[in-house]
């Protein structure tokens, strides 16, 4: 195992900052890397944060988190955690640990959001808690 976390984020957090941000805050997405580069660096782990809106991309390095022996994947899939049986399935293919994250409480949403297909197949999940969502993920993975 490696002490690399891959931090996998899909469609429209790349917008993070603009994006609703009284919804989702105003860290960006860079911001939140920095932030958890600085953590990882006291908990002698590496950040590999990406992004990207297409599902097959996700779905590609969650398959690369396990080739590269990941010690975890932080995933914020967006709007595919309601939809992707793609990446239930990538997610239970896979050994390494996934961690479901979230910057709002899909839950206290809209309907169609409490449906998690990332988070049935997932570790666990941490939502609610703005860019400190991931953070506490962070946290967990580096007690894997
Ligand atoms: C989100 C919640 C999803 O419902 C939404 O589609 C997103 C962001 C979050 O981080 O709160 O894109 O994953």
């Amino acid at each position: 195992m490696t002490d690399t976390v891959l931090v996998l984020n899909g469609p429209n957090l790349n917008l993070l900052g603009t994006r609703e941000p009284e919804i989702y805050g105003s860290d960006t997405l860079d911001d939140i890397a920095g932030m958890l580069e600085d953590r990882a660096r006291e908990l002698g782990l590496e950040i590999d944060l990406r992004q990207s809106n297409h599902e097959g991309h996700l779905c590609d390095w969650l398959h690369e988190a396990q080739a590269i022996g990941a010690k975890a994947v932080l995933l914020n899939a967006g709007a595919l955690t309601h939809t992707s049986l793609a990446l239930y399935d990538a997610i239970k293919s896979i050994r390494t640990p996934v961690i479901e994250v979230h910057l709002s409480n899909p839950l206290a949403r809209e309907e169609f959001r409490h449906q998690s297909f990332v988070g049935r197949a997932a570790r666990g999940t941490i939502s609610g808690f703005g860019a400190l969502s991931y953070m506490l993920a962070l946290e967990a993975a580096a007690r894997f």
